[in-house]
């Protein structure tokens, strides 16, 4: 059996169809939705659908080698980070070179970096008049939305689109795709 880790910071839309799309795989599954919010929606979507999960703080994430070593422990194929906002630790990065994978809402490296995150990139598209967004799912370093891109696909925008229609068309777009590029790149396909 092939497993995923998966980090998620909020609602958890993503989680939930990764989680979804292979419930029923009888090869790959999710082992552990990791939060740094206790409250997040996504711990409550992912007890829902049957998958356990952890929350850490700071302190244990950054300055103890709890994650790290909970990780090693559930030795997991790949880790997801679904709308993680927190920077990821490079001893963790270090330990799971090449298996730590992020998804972006935009077209990196366009609107990528620190803060550039959910609707702060979106708001920051629309004000930049922008004639397309997309997705970025790309490979995880040390420095924000800097790793090698693994997949990327666009969307076109009108010129009436809030911040809040790019959202709906970038999340759309995250469902089609993010689960079956991690299969994909769990298989080793690309
Ligand atoms: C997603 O759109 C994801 O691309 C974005 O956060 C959203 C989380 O939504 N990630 C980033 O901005 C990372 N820089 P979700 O919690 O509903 O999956």
């Amino acid at each position: 059996m092939k497993s995923i880790a998966i980090f998620a910071s909020g609602t958890g839309s993503n989680a939930q169809n990764i989680i979804t799309y292979f419930k029923n795989n009888p090869d790959i599954y999710v082992n552990c939705v990791y939060s740094n919010k206790e409250n997040a929606p996504v711990l409550h979507k992912a007890q829902q659908l049957g998958v356990p999960s952890l929350t850490f703080n700071k302190e244990n994430f950054y300055n103890s080698d709890l994650i790290l070593e909970t990780l090693k422990n559930q030795n997991p194929n790949i880790i997801v980070l679904a709308g993680f906002l927190w920077k990821f630790p490079e001893k963790i990065i270090n330990a799971f070179s090449g298996k730590i994978i992020n998804i972006h809402p935009a077209l990196l490296p366009k609107f990528g970096g620190k803060g550039m995150y959910g609707m702060n990139v979106h708001k920051a598209v629309v004000a930049n008049k922008e004639t397309h967004s997309g997705i970025t799912i790309h490979h995880v370093t040390k420095n924000y939305d800097e790793g090698a891109t693994i997949f990327q696909e666009k969307v076109a925008l009108s010129d009436t689109d809030t911040a809040a229609d790019v959202a709906k068309k970038i999340h759309n777009l995250e469902a089609k795709h993010f689960p079956k590029i991690i299969e994909d790149v769990i298989l080793n396909k690309i």
